[in-house]
């Protein structure tokens, strides 16, 4: 089983010093270094082409650093340890499709743990247990090709529990999704990390996703990490967050605009909908059924 619900202080991945270049020269990672927690949900941001995806793929021993050392869980990740370190990281790819490739649900999920030779009741036990937590065990005899953007995600997903990881690993999980599809996959992965005490580390460009899933947001540009830290940090990194092509969440710009216009009182910026409501009311209280200040300044 993946790791208890408690979150603790032990690095679970250890990325120390990494440089990679693909074989055409093109150098994706310099001299990375990133130490994650066990437990953790961290958000990693950055234009097309910062190195996210190649980042990832290190983390489960599909590319290898040219220098530099990855550790997840005390295994270095290389040789023999692969097997290991494929059972503790769960990556799930950015196309669906890239990742389906048998012709029913059930083959699909099982895959992993048919190739380990699993006893026929365990196996079936354990595919169930995941097509529940994804909450697609109707699906179990369909063909995966034929199923929607989010369906296909969430089987991506279940095959990759199946093999009980203590690490899930999404390349932007949520790109192709509609917004109901998003927020349902949301709401599964904070289960996840909840109540199973798996680590998340996912990629992004949704700016208002990233608040929501993350206790940390890394910024990565050209290969390497330019800032690592709670969201609300990173959301203060106006002039980083400028270079690399992302934006406030809507709700703390529209506090931004409110606060500029003098009509919230100057603080720090809400960035989900909870915090924005809680700001809104205190500053609602605060007004008492007093004129609300300086409407006729404001500039919209
Ligand atoms: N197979 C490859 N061969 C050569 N260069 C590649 C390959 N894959 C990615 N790259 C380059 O490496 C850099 C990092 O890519 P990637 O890790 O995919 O970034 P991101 O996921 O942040 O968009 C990019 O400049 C990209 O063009
Ligand atoms: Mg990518």
């Amino acid at each position: 089983m993946p790791v208890g619900p408690e979150k603790h202080d032990v690095n679970l991945i250890e990325i120390t010093d990494i440089s990679f270049s693909y074989p055409d020269g093109h150098k994706a990672l310099d001299r990375l270094s990133l130490s994650i927690a066990s437990g953790e949900r961290v958000a990693v941001m950055g234009p097309n082409g910062a190195g996210k995806s190649t980042l990832f793929q290190m983390l489960n021993g599909l590319l290898r650093p040219n220098a530099g050392q990855v550790v997840v869980d005390g295994l270095p990740v290389m040789g023999e340890n692969l097997p290991s370190v494929r059972r503790k990281v769960g990556m799930v790819f950015q196309e669906s499709d890239d990742q389906l490739f048998n012709n029913t649900v059930y083959r699909e999920v099982a895959y992993g743990l048919a190739n380990m030779k699993v006893p026929q009741d365990e196996l079936d036990a354990t595919v169930k247990w995941a097509l529940d937590m994804v909450d697609m065990r109707d699906f179990i005899d369909k063909t995966p090709f034929n199923l929607s953007g989010g369906e296909k995600k969430r089987i991506a997903l279940a095959s990759v529990l199946c093999m009980k990881p203590q690490i899930l690993v999404l390349d932007e999980p949520t790109s192709a999704l509609d917004p109901k599809s998003s927020a349902k996959l949301v709401s599964l992965l904070t289960s996840l990390n909840h109540d199973l005490g798996i680590t998340l580390v996912f990629a992004t460009h949704d700016v208002d996703l990233a608040p929501m899933l993350a206790d940390r947001v890394v910024l990565m540009e050209h290969g390497s990490i330019q800032f690592s830290g709670t969201p609300a940090q990173a959301f203060r990194e106006k002039d980083l967050l400028h270079r690399l092509d992302l934006r406030l969440p809507h709700i703390a710009e529209l506090a931004e605009t409110l606060m500029n216009d003098g009509l919230l009182p100057a603080g720090d910026l809400p960035l989900n909908i909870g915090q924005a409501v809680a700001l809104f009311k205190r500053a609602l209280t605060a007004c008492g059924d007093k004129e609300p200040p300086n409407v006729a300044r404001a500039s919209w």
